[in-house]
This record gives C-alpha cells, sequence and structure tokens, in this order.
C-alpha cells in the first residue's frame, strides 16, 4: 500500500472493502466528500471489495468497512480507524498539478496565442507580447479544456476537435483584452508581475491593442461557425462592458446592495468562464442539459474568483498578486468585504464618502472592514459560491478532468485560507 496527503492508492488483493474520506469540518470539504463518494471507485476481487476516493484534505482516514456506504454516512462512527493520518500537514493544490492533465493542451495554446493576434502592426504586436509574455494562469483556457475532455466522452469523442482548441486560444485572448482595458480604467501600472500595456505605451495604443484583440477574436469566433457559441462569446464582450459602467458609476456609493455587486461581478468575470466551460460542452455535442449545467458550474466558479480576487486586493501585497494591492477601495470600488462591514460599521461609511481626503483615513478603512468580519463574510460568500459550482460538476461522469475542475474550485478557496 502506499499513500500520500492529496491520494491513497490501495494494493487490490490484501484489503477488505475500505473507504477514505475527510475527517474535516469544513462544509466545503464534506460536501466534496459527498459528491466523491456517489462516484467512488467501488472493485469487486474476488469475496474482497476494494472503495476508495481521491481527496484534498488535512486529515485522512482510512478505514475497512463492511459496506462503501458507511463512507456516506460519516466515516469513522462506527468503526475504528485503521490507518489515521491526522498529523498529516495539508498540502495545497497547485495550479501545476490540477492542470497536469491538460498540460499538453495548455502547451499548444501558448504556442499558438502569439500567432493568432496577427502580426499587421508592429506596436500592437509588442503590446500583446508584453501581456501575453508576462504569463498569467491560463484558467480559462484550462477550464475549457477540461471540461471539453469531461464532456468528450459522453458524445463518443477520442480526443479535442480544432474547435474545443480555437475556443480556448479565442477566451484567453479576450480575457487579456479585457484586462488590458480594465487596467487603462483602473490606471493600474501592474499586471502580471510586469508594467501594464498603458504604462508602457499609453492609454492610446492600450485601448487600441485591446480594441484590436476584441475584433480578432470576434473574427476567429465566427470562424467556428457555431451559431450559438458565436451568441453565448457576444455576450459576454457586451457584459465586459456593461460591467466597466456599472462599476464606474458606483464609485464611493456606500448605499451598492450585494445583489447589484454580483450582478457587476457577473458582468465583469463570471459571464466569460460560463461561456468558457458551457462553449466547451456544446463542441463536445453535449446535451442541453450538460450545457447548461456546465454555465452554471462557470458562472457560481467565476463569481467566487471575483470574491476571492477582491478578498486579495485586502490581504495579499503587490508582490504576491503581481498587480497593484489595495486599490479597490482607495478608488471607490466597494467590494464584497466592504458591502459586509457597511452593514456593521456606520463610521466606515463616513471615511468612504469623504473619499479618504483625510490622512490615514484609508488605513483606517481598511481597518474597520478587517475588524468588522468584511473579510470572513466575503469568504463565506465566496464559499456559498463554490459550492454550488460543485454540485453543478455531478452531471459529469467521473473522470480525472471532473477531479481537477473540483480541484479548480477548492484551489480558489485555498487562496484566501
Ligand atoms: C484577473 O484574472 C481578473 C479577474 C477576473 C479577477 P486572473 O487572476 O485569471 O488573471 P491572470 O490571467 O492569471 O493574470
Ligand atoms: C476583473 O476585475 C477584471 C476583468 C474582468 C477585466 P478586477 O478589476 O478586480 O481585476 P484585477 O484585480 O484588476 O485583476
Ligand atoms: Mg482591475
Ligand atoms: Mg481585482
Amino acid at each position: 500500500m502506499s499513500m500520500t496527503c492529496h491520494n491513497l492508492d490501495f494494493g487490490t488483493r490484501v484489503l477488505d472493502l475500505v473507504a477514505v474520506g475527510s475527517s474535516s469540518n469544513a462544509s466545503i470539504e464534506r460536501h466534496s466528500v459527498k459528491n466523491h463518494g456517489k462516484g467512488f471507485t467501488s472493485k469487486v476481487y474476488g469475496a474482497r471489495r476494494m472503495a476508495c476516493c481521491r481527496q484534498n484534505i488535512s486529515r485522512t482516514r482510512a478505514f475497512s468497512t463492511n459496506t462503501s456506504e458507511a463512507l456516506l454516512d460519516g466515516v469513522g462512527e462506527r468503526t475504528e480507524p485503521v490507518l489515521d493520518l491526522k498529523k498529516e500537514v495539508k498540502s495545497p493544490i497547485s495550479l501545476a498539478n490540477l492542470f497536469e492533465v491538460v498540460a499538453d493542451d495548455l502547451q499548444t495554446l501558448n504556442q499558438n496565442l502569439r500567432s493568432i493576434v496577427g502580426a499587421e502592426n508592429p506596436v500592437l504586436m509588442s503590446a500583446a507580447e508584453q501581456i501575453f509574455g508576462a504569463g498569467g494562469k491560463r484558467i480559462r483556457p484550462a477550464l475549457v479544456f477540461l471540461v471539453s475532455r469531461a464532456t468528450a466522452e459522453l458524445a463518443g469523442l477520442k480526443d479535442l476537435t480544432t474547435k474545443h482548441r480555437r475556443l480556448a486560444e479565442i477566451i484567453e485572448m479576450i480575457h487579456t483584452a479585457s484586462l488590458i482595458h480594465d487596467d487603462v480604467l483602473d490606471e493600474s501600472d501592474m499586471r502580471r508581475g510586469k508594467e501594464t500595456v498603458h504604462q508602457l505605451y499609453g492609454t492610446r495604443v492600450a485601448v487600441l491593442a485591446g480594441d484590436f484583440m476584441f475584433a480578432q477574436s470576434s473574427w476567429y469566433l465566427a470562424n467556428l461557425e457555431n451559431i450559438e457559441v458565436i451568441k453565448l462569446i457576444s455576450q459576454v464582450i457586451k457584459d465586459f462592458a456593461s460591467g466597466e459602467i456599472k462599476q464606474a458609476s458606483s464609485l464611493f456609493d456606500c448605499d451598492v446592495e450585494l445583489e447589484e455587486y454580483l450582478l457587476k461581478s457577473f458582468y465583469k468575470t463570471a459571464s466569460l468562464i460560463a461561456a468558457s466551460t458551457k462553449g466547451a460542452a456544446i463542441f463536445s455535442g453535449a446535451d442541453r442539459s450538460i450545457t447548461e449545467q456546465m454555465y452554471e458550474f462557470g458562472k457560481n466558479l467565476g463569481l467566487a474568483f471575483q470574491v476571492v480576487d477582491d478578498i486579495l486586493d485586502f490581504t495579499q501585497s503587490a508582490e504576491q498578486l503581481g498587480k497593484p494591492a489595495g486599490s479597490d477601495l482607495a478608488k471607490g470600488n466597494l467590494t464584497a468585504p466592504v458591502i459586509f462591514a457597511l452593514e456593521k460599521e456606520p463610521k466606515l461609511r463616513e471615511i468612504i464618502e469623504s473619499e479618504f481626503c483625510d490622512t490615514g483615513s484609508l488605513d483606517e478603512a481598511i481597518e474597520l472592514v478587517k475588524q468588522c468580519g468584511g473579510i470572513e463574510r466575503a469568504q463565506e460568500l465566496a464559499k456559498e459560491k463554490a459550492d454550488l459550482a460543485i454540485k453543478s460538476l455531478q452531471c459529469l461522469p467521473p473522470s480525472n478532468f471532473r477531479l481537477a475542475l473540483q480541484d479548480m474550485v477548492m484551489f480558489n478557496l485555498e487562496r484566501i485560507d
């Protein structure tokens, strides 16, 4: 038998029925145990059976059980553990690990990205090179590949099609264009640890470079010749503008409600992620019920992703983020932690409405947001959305790709642990 914190591999001949699960109290982890429980492998070897599941958890226990359902009913309630790894340190999920199953796809994507920008204009080429070359996590194309592969089997596809791959390239290009424009609007000088396009080439080039990338991606999109996907992604480009306009028109507005914040976050972030996951399933020829679930998955993951990004703006440094930190509140962009803190602390409203005109008032406001539990409540909101995202994955057949999609949700939450 061999074992690590993330995976437990059991030899097939030596154990009777074995169940593996998490003993964590965190709701999301309990939830994921249930998911695994439903989809976990249970094999029969003569009179002996083996059941196991894969988890990313802090405490892993293995039990000898009479029935595999024991895992679902609560690990260890009726049996003594045969193995208890309580002392095992939680190992964080790394992107490299969870992207491993689509690593080759991502490598091909990185090679193609630069070539699809086109070589017509040297200034736009260098601007594109600046931001594509700076890296980025490539979360959206990875989601396209993972959903494509997780759903391809349903449609009897053996490999990804060129349409799946082109979709991933288009999505990353649209995302990059939106970042170039977002940095102009936010007046940010750093992105992905490097200077932003507008910092280096000026606002005019940055606006044109973003426009050019949106236009180029629309052209490639039309060439995919799938009207459903064309409609889906055109809507996303419109949503970006709606999101940025919504944000710009509510700066320093302390009456902004959570629902409005979530709508803005949908426009700015979740819409593209939802279109990525749904578009991938459409190109696999999946049923409407599956494509809709994939949309829900992407939407809720996207919302959780934006809430986490907004928390990190309060809790991490510019070096950790590769982009300016603490700037949302400074610029009057009131995100989830502030909206929650405003419910508890009237003084915060006063400081924000004065637009931080007094020296030290920004630091005081940040401190108040933290003291009033704004960060913790935003964390709960992110978990809520993450839970919904995980539920939508249940329609997929069990596979390493589905597990990686689930890990992606967990990875996002772990960024704020
Ligand atoms: C940044 O997205 C913009 C948000 C939606 C918060 P990412 O965090 O995915 O940015 P890159 O692509 O890794 O730089
Ligand atoms: C997401 O919002 C940006 C886009 C979708 C363009 P943010 O404004 O929070 O993104 P960052 O923090 O600048 O990356
Ligand atoms: Mg921004
Ligand atoms: Mg942000």
